[in-house]
């Protein structure tokens, strides 16, 4: 058997990746930066997703060969003007530190009715430093006013997606991949890379 072409997610999240690669992982050899030691810290200094996504893409894949995709991703909530945005992981004052992170739009979130919501994800697929393209995906839905649920990360316990009365973290993988920002990215990148250059 032809061994699987080799795709490098350009994160650290264990999250993340086990997503990606329970979505595409019959079809791409999938590893992140956790399998290179070496890999830099990329800061993620841009104001959007796009310029983050394309920041972490870029500067992984001029360590490394072959294809990478990044993701970056976040929730924008409208009662709070579309935050937090890109600042989601560092919302709580402490990067990466999901129960402040939650604590904190709980707060926010005291005494709104306005509860709608979505997650947005960008990735950008890049070679050599250079982007080649990138994809977007979105998941509507709303902020409940307490935690419910212990699958999935960050605000996952906090989100009900449209169509549904469980979160996120109560529904699980299994319906999260097929209807979560990052499935609806990450299918349009796998349906581009499975074209172009998968023989
Ligand atoms: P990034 O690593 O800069 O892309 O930040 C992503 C942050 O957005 C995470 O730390 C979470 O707080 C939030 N986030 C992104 N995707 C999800 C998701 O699928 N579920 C819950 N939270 C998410």
């Amino acid at each position: 058997m032809q061994p699987l072409p080799r795709l490098i997610i350009a994160t650290r999240n264990a999250h993340k990746t086990a997503e990606i690669r329970a979505m595409i992982g019959d079809h791409f050899e999938v590893l992140d930066a956790t399998a290179f030691p070496d890999f830099p810290e990329i800061e993620e200094t841009g104001s959007t997703f796009l310029e983050n996504a394309r920041l972490k893409a870029e500067g992984i894949s001029r360590c490394v060969e072959g294809w990478v995709l990044s993701d970056d991703s976040g929730l924008e909530v409208d009662a709070l003007g579309g935050a937090p945005g890109v600042w989601s992981s560092s919302f709580g004052g402490e990067e990466g530190n999901h129960a402040k992170n939650n604590a904190r739009l709980l707060a926010e979130m005291t005494g709104k009715t306005q509860r709608d919501a979505r997650f947005r994800c960008t990735m950008v697929l890049a070679k050599g430093g250079v982007e080649h393209t990138n994809f977007s995906g979105t998941v509507e839905g709303r902020i409940i006013d307490a935690v419910r649920g212990v699958l999935g990360f960050g605000y996952d316990p906090l989100f009900i997606p449209v169509g549904y009365e469980e979160t996120f973290a109560e529904l699980g993988d299994e319906v999260k991949n097929r209807l979560s920002h990052r499935a609806r990215a990450l299918a349009q990148a796998s349906d581009f890379l499975k074209c172009n250059y998968l023989k």
